[in-house]
C-alpha cells in the first residue's frame, strides 16, 4: 500500500498538515509520499490517495480543484480521502466543519471515504490587500496536530481493512 498525500497551499500551513498525515502514516507503518498537488502528474504507483486544500474565499485552493479535475478517473478508482484547512478560530476544533460545497462535489465525485475541516493558521504581519485585512481580526495558528494525527490512524485503519 503506498499512499500520496496531495496538497494545495498558499501560505503553508496546510502543506504542514499534509507532512503531519504522512509522517503519522509512516508512524503506522504505511508507505506514503507527501507532495504539492501541482506536481503530480500520475497517480500510478498509488494505492490511495489523501488530497488537502487551503479555504480561500469559499473555495478550494486552485491546484487542489485542479488535481482533482485533472486525476478525477484515477481517484474515482482508488479510496481517497479529502481535508480543507481555513477556520481562523476554535470552530474546526468545536464540530464537525461540512465541506464547502465545490469539495463536497468533487467528494461525490470521486466517492470520497472521508472528508475533514481543519483549522487554519494566518500570520498575523500576512503580506498581501485580503489577507493583511483578515490578519488585522482573526489570526493566529488553529491547527489541531492531535485531531490531525487520530483523523490519520483512521485512514491507515480503513487502508488496512481495504487491503486486507
Ligand atoms: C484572503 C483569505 C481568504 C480566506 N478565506 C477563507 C475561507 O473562505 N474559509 C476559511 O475557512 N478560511 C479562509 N481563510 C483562512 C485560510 O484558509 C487559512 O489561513 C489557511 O490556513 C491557509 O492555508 P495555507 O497556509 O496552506 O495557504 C482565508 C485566508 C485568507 C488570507
Amino acid at each position: 500500500m503506498k499512499v500520496l498525500v496531495a496538497y494545495a497551499s498558499e501560505r503553508g500551513g496546510t502543506a504542514e498538515i499534509a507532512e503531519w498525515i504522512g509522517a503519522e502514516l509512516l508512524r503506522t507503518g504505511v508507505d506514503a509520499q507527501v507532495s504539492p498537488a501541482g506536481d503530480v502528474t500520475t497517480l500510478d504507483g498509488f494505492d490511495a490517495v489523501v488530497l488537502g486544500g487551503a479555504l480561500y474565499a469559499g473555495r478550494w485552493h486552485r491546484e487542489a480543484r485542479r488535481f482533482a479535475r485533472h486525476h478525477a478517473g484515477a481517484l474515482a478508482d482508488r479510496p481517497v480521502w479529502l481535508f480543507s484547512s481555513g477556520p481562523l478560530d476554535r470552530s474546526a476544533e468545536e464540530r464537525e466543519i461540512a465541506p464547502v460545497p465545490g469539495v463536497a462535489k468533487v467528494a461525490r465525485h470521486v466517492g470520497a471515504r472521508g472528508h475533514a475541516t481543519f483549522g487554519g493558521r494566518l500570520d498575523p504581519g500576512a503580506r498581501g490587500f485580503l489577507a493583511s485585512r483578515i490578519a488585522q481580526r482573526a489570526s493566529g495558528d488553529h491547527r489541531d496536530r492531535d485531531r490531525v494525527r487520530a483523523w490519520t490512524d483512521a485512514i491507515a485503519d480503513d487502508l488496512r481493512a481495504v487491503s486486507a
